[in-house]
């Protein structure tokens, strides 16, 4: 894959347009009675988006030998991350208004505050060692074995989408068939090990 510029260009500024939306939507008024619950909601649903495609790399790249995907993990996984901090950012300001007492007490009594914060947490350890010094500096092993966090980020996530809906459980259900297939596929491929293309085998952790 030569032109994998052009390629991460495309993602960079695709995963930008649904804030653009949201941030255009916002200015004319457009966001319902509600904008904050909005605004907080669709971020978390980007975060969760971001980390199923992100999971979606390694079985797209085993099943079709594309290896040129594992190039754009990087920003994908990045992405997650970003909208991650944004629906943090909009439930520490627009609904804690920097109350830190009043956010402990949250964490103490809704669970699903507790979920979103332990699916939060295993996601920074992701971003930090995302750059090339720092897979350097940990080794491909090691880094390997701390990106499974992702896995955890994702599961964590979407229990905590399923505990905050009050009836219509529909999209976490969604979000969390999409989920366990992605991690049924590896847990699949580590038992056979004949999912996974020779090429692939050899290959050091994924820029
Ligand atoms: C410190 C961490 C987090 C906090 C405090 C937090 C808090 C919240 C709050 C207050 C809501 C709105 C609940 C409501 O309107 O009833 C929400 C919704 C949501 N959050 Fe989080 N969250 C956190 C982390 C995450 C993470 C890491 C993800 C994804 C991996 C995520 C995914 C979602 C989703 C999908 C929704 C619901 C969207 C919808 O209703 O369509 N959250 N979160």
């Amino acid at each position: 894959m030569k032109d994998i510029k052009f390629y991460k260009l495309l993602v960079f500024v695709n995963a930008l347009v649904p804030l653009a939306l949201v941030g255009w939507d916002w200015r004319r008024g457009h966001l319902g009675a509600n904008p904050l619950d909005f605004v907080t909601r669709t971020t978390g649903t980007l975060t969760l988006v971001f980390l199923v495609l992100t999971l979606l790399v390694t079985p797209l790249r085993k099943l079709t030998g594309a290896n040129w995907l594992v190039r754009l993990r990087r920003m994908v996984g990045l992405y997650a991350f970003f909208y991650g901090a944004l629906h943090l950012l909009c439930y520490v300001w627009f609904d804690k208004w920097f109350d830190l007492a009043a956010m402990a007490q949250d964490v103490a009594r809704r669970r699903f505050i507790l979920v979103g914060v332990l699916a939060f947490t295993s996601m920074v350890p992701l971003a930090v060692t995302s750059t090339d010094r720092m897979i350097k500096r940990l080794g491909g092993k090691r880094w390997q074995k701390l990106h499974r966090l992702t896995y955890l980020a994702a599961a964590a996530g979407v229990l905590h989408f399923y505990l905050l809906v009050k009836s219509d459980v529909r999209k976490p259900l969604a979000f969390a068939a999409a989920v366990a297939l992605l991690l049924g596929y590896r847990l699949y491929a580590s038992y056979t090990k004949g999912a996974t293309p020779l090429s692939l085998k050899a290959q050091s952790p994924p820029r």
